[in-house]
C-alpha cells in the first residue's frame, strides 16, 4: 500500500495532502464544521469567505441584509477564525481560509494574530457589487497591483498565500499569474468559469505555481482533464457533498495507483502543457516542441543538455534501441511502442515506475524553466 506522499507528492504548508480533491469556500456556507462533516474523502479545504476589515464587514452585512446571499457576520474576525481554526486543529485535511480584506494592513494584521498554521487565500474573486465597491474581490484582478501588495504582505508575515481568481476578468490572466509567481504568492486557486482546459494551459505555461482547479468539476473524466492541462488539486463548491467528493478520492487514488503520475500532461503535440516536455524527443523535427523552446527562450542545445543532466545516475538513461539513444526522449505511456517496452523489460522497470520517473524528470524541467 502507497502512502499519499508517494501516491500524490503533494505538500502544503508543510503537510502532506491526502487527496488532491478539496471544497472551495462559500460565504454564509463552508466553515469548521462543514469542512469537518466532508474530512474523510477530502485533502483541502478553504473556509469562508470571511471579510477581515471594516469596509469588507460592512459590505458583508449589506449583502446578508439584501436577502439573497449568505455571509458570516461577527464582530471580531480575529476571534471568528481562532474558533474556527481551533476546530480543524486535529484534522488531517490542510486547511485554508478564504479572505475579503481591502488593505495590505488587514492581511497582515490578521497573519499577525493568527500565525502560520493555516493557508492564507486572498478572495480575489467575488463579484458581489458591495464587495468590489469595498476594494476587495474581482477588484483586485482589475487592480493588480493591489492584489500583489496584498500577496507581498502577507509573504512578509512567513505564511503560506492562494489566491483565488475567475479567469477571465483581468485584462491578462498570463500576466496576473506572473506577477502573482514573482510576487510570492504559493497557490493559483483558479475559477475557470467556462473557459477549459486551453485556458488552464496558458497558466500553466506561465507559472510554477502549485495550481488547484475549479468550476463544475464534480466527475472523473473532468477532473482528469484538469490534471492533464495543468492543474495539481481540484476543488468543488457547490457540489461539496460526500457522495461527489468520496466517488472522485476514489477514482484518482486509483488512477494515481495504477499510473504512477496521477496528473500527467498529454504529450505536447497533442495538446499537452510544459509539464509535457518529460515526453518530447530530441529537436530533429518540425513539430510543437520548436516553437515552445522559442517562447520560453530555450535554445535547443539548452534544452537537450537539460534532459541529458537531469536523467543522470537514473533508469531514464537506458535504451540504445529506442529512437534516440535513451528513455529520456521517449513517448508517454498512453502511445505504444515496442522499443520503449523492450527497455522496460530489459531493466525490469514497470509502466508505473516509468511514468514516476517522468514525473521527476518533469519536475526538473519546470525548475529550469521557471527558476
Ligand atoms: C453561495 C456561494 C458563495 C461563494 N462564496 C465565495 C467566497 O466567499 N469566496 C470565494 O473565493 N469564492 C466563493 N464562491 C465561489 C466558489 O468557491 C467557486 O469558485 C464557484 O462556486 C465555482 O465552483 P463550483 O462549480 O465547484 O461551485 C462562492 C460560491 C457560491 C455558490
Ligand atoms: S518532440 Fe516529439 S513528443 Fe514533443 S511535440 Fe514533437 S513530436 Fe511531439
Ligand atoms: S522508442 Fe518509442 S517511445 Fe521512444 S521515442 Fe521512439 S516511438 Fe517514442
Amino acid at each position: 500500500m502507497m502512502n499519499a506522499f508517494e501516491r500524490f507528492g503533494l505538500l502544503i504548508n508543510d503537510r502532506i495532502v491526502k487527496t488532491p480533491v478539496g471544497i472551495a469556500s462559500m460565504a454564509g456556507i463552508v466553515d469548521a464544521s462543514y469542512v469537518l462533516d466532508r474530512a474523510g474523502n477530502i485533502g483541502f479545504a478553504f473556509i469562508g469567505g470571511y471579510s477581515i476589515d471594516k469596509q469588507t464587514m460592512a459590505a458583508a452585512k449589506v449583502l446578508a441584509a439584501d436577502g439573497d446571499r449568505k455571509e458570516f457576520l461577527y464582530e471580531d474576525p480575529v476571534e471568528e477564525l481562532k474558533t474556527q481554526i481551533a476546530l480543524m486543529e486535529k484534522s488531517d485535511v490542510v486547511f485554508g481560509i478564504n479572505l475579503r480584506g481591502s488593505s495590505p494592513e488587514s492581511f497582515r494584521f490578521l497573519a499577525k494574530a493568527l500565525g502560520d498554521t493555516v493557508v492564507y487565500e486572498i478572495d480575489a474573486h467575488c463579484r458581489q457589487p458591495a464587495m468590489v465597491a469595498a476594494g476587495c474581490g474581482e477588484y483586485y484582478l482589475r487592480n493588480p497591483d493591489k492584489l500583489v501588495a496584498a500577496v507581498r504582505a502577507l509573504k512578509a508575515e512567513g505564511v503560506w498565500v492562494s489566491v483565488k481568481i475567475r479567469v477571465g476578468v483581468a485584462d491578462d490572466d498570463r500576466a496576473l499569474a506572473i506577477s502573482l509567481w514573482k510576487a510570492g504568492a504559493d497557490i493559483l486557486h483558479i475559477d475557470l468559469m467556462d473557459a477549459g482546459s486551453a485556458k488552464l494551459r496558458q497558466i500553466r505555461n506561465s507559472c510554477p505555481l502549485l495550481i488547484i482547479a475549479n468550476n463544475s468539476i464534480t466527475s472523473f473524466d473532468r477532473m482528469k482533464e484538469m490534471l492533464q492541462h495543468g492543474a495539481d488539486l481540484v476543488s468543488l463548491a457547490r457540489q461539496s457533498d460526500e457522495r461527489t467528493l468520496s466517488g472522485l478520492d476514489a477514482a484518482i487514488t486509483r488512477y494515481a495507483d495504477e499510473e504512477g503520475w496521477y496528473n500527467s500532461p498529454k504529450q505536447l503535440c497533442r495538446g499537452g502543457d510544459i509539464r509535457a516536455l518529460a515526453f518530447c524527443c530530441m529537436p530533429v523535427k518540425e513539430c510543437p516542441l520548436i516553437p515552445t523552446l522559442e517562447r520560453i527562450g530555450m535554445p535547443r542545445e539548452e534544452y537537450v543538455r537539460m534532459k541529458l543532466e537531469s536523467v543522470k545516475g537514473t533508469p531514464l538513461e537506458h535504451g540504445s534501441q529506442t529512437c534516440f539513444g535513451s528513455l529520456t526522449w521517449c513517448c508517454k505511456n498512453s502511445s505504444p511502442c515496442m522499443f520503449r517496452n523492450m527497455t522496460l523489460k530489459q531493466y525490469d522497470i514497470s509502466t508505473k515506475e516509468y511514468m514516476r520517473l517522468k514525473h521527476e524528470l518533469s519536475e526538473k524541467i519546470m525548475s529550469r524553466v521557471f527558476p
